[in-house]
């Protein structure tokens, strides 16, 4: 019998659906919500839930159609159970819930930053121990694996995530949102002419990205006062440049003192074309594999959901119907949920 695993994401503002047969991706369909939260300069939690509300059946259905598999034949729904907008992952949970209630399907909750790790094995099987560098617009974390499903935190950050910094940073430029594709896009054009502020330094693995935005909002401001114009280019290109160096400065030490045979990056913010080139060439005198995701990888999907899930799929890690949705759920915590059987 064919393991045949049914991914639903809807963490945020991506509605999706994937179909996973065995090792053979059937179908990854993904409905992007952006055009409508760039009217709000961000994800406007209140309206991304109504519209995973109407694009949820659409997705599942386009996604079962694609793949031909009918539901009878699934072995199990996985299902992103969070970190991320509570309205948002109820609407996925919910509709998992229906059909694992319907079809008498096991339920597996899969957490979003393991998914964001596990894409990478679309690309070529994770080796441990590996470093992850999971860098995303709610989440900035340095993560250790020394074999499948066993996440270590070494690091993360006491204040934004890496993602949101480029995000607030883009819009006090008056850039659209996404910000961190428009900063990527400028800074190809520009210098890093100027001098902003590398917070943390010190502090081993833990980040810090806000003192920077500031650093950033406040010479704008300045710029302002003085009727000056700043030069968006450079600006974009300083900030880029300090953010990324910062974010390796810090993340690459973890590669001797953990002995890791691979680093993968993982998140949206692992689009970075700076970030992407940057580390390969840090790290191209040492012996270790450097896995960046395809561009496909790096937003929000179910194929991601599914890979994870095959996994929690093999240790029968089945969900109790009863389980919500967990918007700050910690990495480490991944296995922790209510199981199906299981007495309270
Ligand atoms: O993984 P993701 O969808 O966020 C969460 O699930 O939390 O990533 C979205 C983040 C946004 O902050 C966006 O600005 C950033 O990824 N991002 C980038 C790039 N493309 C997307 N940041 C820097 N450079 C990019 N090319």
């Amino acid at each position: 019998m064919p393991k045949i695993i049914l991914a639903i994401e809807s963490s945020c503002d991506e509605t999706a659906c994937a179909i996973l047969k065995d090792d053979q991706l059937l179908a990854n369909v993904v409905s992007t919500q952006i055009e409508i939260h760039q009217k709000y300069g961000g994800v406007f939690p209140e309206i991304a839930s109504r519209l995973h509300v109407e694009n949820i059946a659409f997705v599942l259905k386009e996604a079962l159609e694609k793949s031909a598999v009918k539901m009878e034949e699934v072995s199990a729904i996985a299902i992103t159970r969070g970190p991320g907008l509570i309205g948002a992952l109820h609407v996925g949970l919910q509709a998992a819930k229906a059909l694992c209630l319907y079809y008498d399907k096991p339920l597996i909750p899969v957490h979003h930053l393991a998914g964001h790790i596990y894409a990478n094995e679309y690309i070529t099987p994770l080796k441990f121990p590996c470093l992850a560098i999971v860098v995303s617009g709610g989440n900035t974390e340095l993560v250790i694996m020394k074999e499948h499903l066993d996440f270590q935190i070494i690091g993360e950050t006491r204040d934004d995530a890496i993602g949101e910094a480029f995000d607030k940073v883009a819009r006090v430029l008056g850039l659209p949102y996404p910000g961190g594709v428009e900063i990527d896009r400028l800074a190809k054009e520009g210098k890093p002419t100027y001098s902003l502020p590398k917070p943390m330094q010190g502090q081993r693995y833990d980040y810090s990205f806000s003192g920077l935005k500031t650093a950033v909002i406040n010479l704008v401001h300045k710029f302002e006062q003085k009727n000056e114009k700043i030069h968006l280019e450079d600006m974009a290109c300083s900030f880029q440049k300090v953010a990324i160096d910062l974010l390796l400065d810090k993340a690459l030490p973890a590669v001797n003192e953990f002995h890791c045979r691979q680093v993968v990056l993982a998140g949206g913010v692992s689009a970075n074309s700076y970030l992407r080139s940057e580390i390969v060439r840090r790290l191209k005198k040492q012996d270790i594999e450097v896995v960046i995701p395809p561009l496909w990888c790096t937003t929000d999907n179910a194929a991601m959901i599914a890979k994870v899930g095959s996994y929690l799929y093999d240790i029968h890690a089945f969900a109790d119907l009863k389980i919500s949705s967990d918007p700050s759920w910690r990495l480490e915590d991944f296995l922790n949920f209510p199981k199906e059987g299981e007495k309270e």
